[in-house]
Formats: C-alpha cells, sequence, structure tokens
C-alpha cells in the first residue's frame, strides 16, 4: 500500500500526486493534512512512521515546503528509510542502494511541481539491487 501525508505546504502537490495515483490505478491511503491551513509536519511524519509500522510493505511519499523538516522528523524512526529526492535520478538511487521506503518531496519547489510525476513513478518502479548495498542497509539499522 502506498500511505501520503503531507503539512500544508506539501497539500498542493499531495493531491496533485493522488491524481496521478489513481490515473495509474495505484491504491493509496491519505493521511493528511486536508487543507491549506497551517499545521506542524512532525505530526504528519509520526502519522505515517506509526501506520508503516503496522503495514509492513507499505511505501510512503512524504511532503512538506522543503522536505527538509518531513525528511529530519521521517528519519527518526528506525523502520524508516526516508530520502528528499529532487529528481528522477535520486528517486531511482534512493530505491537500488538504500531501499528507502519513504519518498519525500518539496512542495515549494517549482522543479518538482513539474517533475513529480517521473520521481514518483521511479520511486515506485524501481526494486532494491541488494548485494552489496544490503550490508550497508543493515549497518543503518544498528546505528
Ligand atoms: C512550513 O512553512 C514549512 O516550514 C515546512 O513545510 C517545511 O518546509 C519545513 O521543513
Amino acid at each position: 500500500m502506498i500511505v501520503l501525508a503531507s503539512d500544508h505546504a506539501g497539500f498542493i502537490l499531495k493531491e496533485k500526486v493522488k491524481k496521478y495515483l489513481t490515473k495509474q490505478k495505484i491504491a493509496y491511503v491519505d493521511l493528511g493534512t486536508d487543507s491549506n491551513e497551517s499545521v506542524d509536519y512532525p505530526v504528519y511524519a509520526k502519522k505515517m512512521a506509526e501506520y508503516m509500522l503496522e503495514n509492513k510493505n507499505s511505501q510512503g511519499i512524504l511532503i512538506c515546503g522543503t522536505g527538509i523538516g518531513m525528511s529530519i522528523a521521517i528519519n527518526r524512526f528506525k523502520h524508516i528509510r526516508g530520502a528528499l529526492c529532487h529528481n528522477k535520478q535520486t528517486a531511482k538511487l534512493s530505491r537500488e542502494h538504500n531501499n528507502a521506503n519513504v519518498l519525500i518531496l518539496a512542495g515549494r519547489s517549482k522543479k518538482t511541481l513539474i517533475s513529480y510525476k517521473s520521481l514518483v513513478k521511479a520511486f515506485l518502479t524501481t526494486k532494491f539491487l541488494g548485494g552489496r548495498h544490503q550490508k550497508r542497509v543493515d549497518m543503518l539499522s544498528n546505528l
């Protein structure tokens, strides 16, 4: 299952991502926020981390203005490997090398607002390569 969440600064992009997923016939769960009204991004990062703890094979797409606050917040949880990506190449590599389970997007970045579909597609369709990367991902869990 794909799980989405954002703060107010990521709300518009979250709605765009939802439309894109619907068009691709990809099911998702939306944990909010539900408007442009100001909210606190750590609350939504925590909601996502809790959902992903219960739903082991889920993947997240998490959005705030810069993506930075959400990155800091979501990576505090041990079962999360969140990747703030600004282009298709890093979205793909976050899966291949880091086995990232949360794609973090910058909702106030003009570049991201133009290219988000290719980032989401790369993230959702790319597989973890394992091999030498597995050891490094295992090391993350032990930090
Ligand atoms: C909200 O104004 C903004 O600070 C937030 O979306 C995010 O960019 C924080 O890192």
